[in-house]
């Protein structure tokens, strides 16, 4: 009959839809000797950053940053945190041996994409700014603060107090950072306003100010983790492994930059032709390609360029490519997270698609869905292979059969998305069998530990004068 070719006819057409989806996705379905395959390719890369016979994707930065805190710092500090999702001034204060009374004050502000991508002058104005702002509003203009910057780029330092921005990452573009140590540059544009004082004692990566953070509450936290706009991590190596600093004797955390991994050329073989496409239109280029699989200014990005390219395919969105989709960035983290909530009716999915302008049917937002899921789990699987790699090098540094560690984390993707956490942590079990990891959330992480990496600055500044 006429309805029973139909219903055949419909059924044929979901089928093929079904196969062309799940052929497009497929080479974001990674195996576990994949991701063991990743794993062990993250160890070489630290191991050769480690080692620095010229220049490796993984640049292993050393950070200054010897010992983890022992909760006697005490004392008001001011913070910058430049580099993730928002650009704050913060106001510390360290109540002597009362871990749970730290009182913090911030405020939040924006930095406008014509400063992030304009002169490195008007950038350091406009945060100089910021902070003069932020002085009025505490009543502290005359106080002559010490201050912590957290500069979530990677800096080659010479000491605490000093670092040369190796290359701009994430959405910043300033000219004339580069090659630069970026406290002179803060410490020229005060001078420029003429307006107050400050001594800036240390210039930190927020992966280090967040393990710093959660090990001011837990001892056993030797690792930071930021799983956000960008992604990275830092850990406390041996002295002895750091051949770019002399003395053999303790420990110094690292900042990895481990979202340089695959720049190489090393992830090549598991990266899609979609990940090719963000990154060749990106602000740079062949750079940052690990970030670029597994950190939120990317993974929109991602699942754009798939869209796109089911759409050309005409499977979804009757075929057409509306101008909406066409417009770089429209993804946010949290409409990811959002799209993937499992609270969320496909009604609503629709209605999320419909205000960004995507004109959808019912079948057209369980595609989207699935696309959104494919590419956040890979991410996750991904940073998570990156940890195991990092806690069986702490385990083997330490000759252990286990090891039982904590890692610090913040971000906007660990913490906003209903997914990504757990199988992070869960690919990070599977991976790294001989050690229990633990994950803790820090809370104004990258802030709030630059003002702790101050303050022990500070003492020990104090140290050396007495
Ligand atoms: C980028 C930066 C790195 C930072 C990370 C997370 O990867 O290069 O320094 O830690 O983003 O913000």
């Amino acid at each position: 009959s006429k309805g029973a070719a139909l219903v055949t006819a419909v059924a044929q057409r979901l089928a093929s839809q079904k196969r062309k989806v799940d052929e497009t996705l497929s080479p974001f379905r990674l195996s576990h000797e994949q991701l063991q395959l990743v794993k062990a390719r993250m160890r070489a890369g630290l191991e050769a950053g480690l080692k620095r016979k010229g220049s490796t994707a993984i640049k292993m930065l050393p950070s200054f940053v010897y010992r983890t805190p022992d909760g006697t710092e005490h004392g008001k500090y001011l913070a910058l945190d430049l580099g993730g999702t928002n650009f704050r001034a913060l106001l510390v204060n360290f109540k002597k041996g009362l871990q749970q009374n730290t009182r913090l004050h911030h405020k939040i502000y924006t930095i406008p994409l014509e400063i992030m991508q304009g002169t490195g002058e008007e950038l350091f104005d406009h945060i100089v700014q910021c902070i003069s702002d932020f002085l009025d509003y505490m009543g502290m203009k005359n106080a002559r603060l010490p201050l912590g910057f957290t500069f979530s780029f990677p800096c080659r330092q010479t000491s605490l107090d000093a670092g040369i921005l190796v290359t701009w990452t994430k959405g910043f573009k300033a000219t004339d950072c580069e090659g630069e140590d970026v406290v002179g540059l803060l410490r020229e544009a005060i001078k420029r306003r003429e307006e107050f004082d400050l001594d800036v004692v240390a210039v930190v990566n927020d992966t280090v100010g967040t393990m710093m953070t959660c090990a001011y509450e837990e001892p056993t936290c030797e690792i930071g983790l930021i799983a956000g706009t960008g992604s990275n991590a830092c850990y406390m190596e041996e002295m002895r492994n750091i051949e770019m600093i002399e003395g053999d004797e303790g420990r110094m955390c690292v900042n990895m930059e481990w979202g340089a991994f695959g720049d190489n050329g090393c992830l090549d073989d598991i990266r899609t032709e979609y990940d090719r496409a963000v990154d060749d239109f990106s602000l740079n280029p062949g750079k940052q390609r690990y970030e670029k699989m597994c950190s939120g200014m990317y993974l929109g990005e991602i699942v754009r360029n798939i869209l796109i390219d089911m759409t050309k395919r005409g499977f979804l969105f009757r075929g057409q490519i509306s101008e909406t989709l066409k417009t770089r960035g429209i993804f946010e983290t949290k409409f990811l997270s959002q799209i993937e909530s499992d609270r969320l009716a496909l009604l609503q999915v629709r209605s999320i698609l419909q205000h960004l302008g995507l004109d959808s049917t019912c079948d057209d937002s369980i595609i989207v869905k699935e696309v959104c899921g494919t590419v956040s789990h890979r991410a996750a699987q991904l940073c998570g292979a990156g940890m195991a790699a990092v806690v069986d090098k702490i385990r083997e540094n330490r000759g252990l059969d286990h090891l039982n560690i904590t890692v610090g984390v913040d971000g906007t993707l660990y913490k906003l998305h209903p997914h990504f956490s757990r199988i992070m942590h869960q690919t990070v079990n599977e991976l790294a069998p001989q050690c229990n990891v633990n994950f803790l959330l820090s809370e104004d992480g990258s802030g709030k530990g630059a003002a702790l990496i101050t303050a022990v600055g500070c003492r020990l500044r104090q140290e050396l004068n007495n």
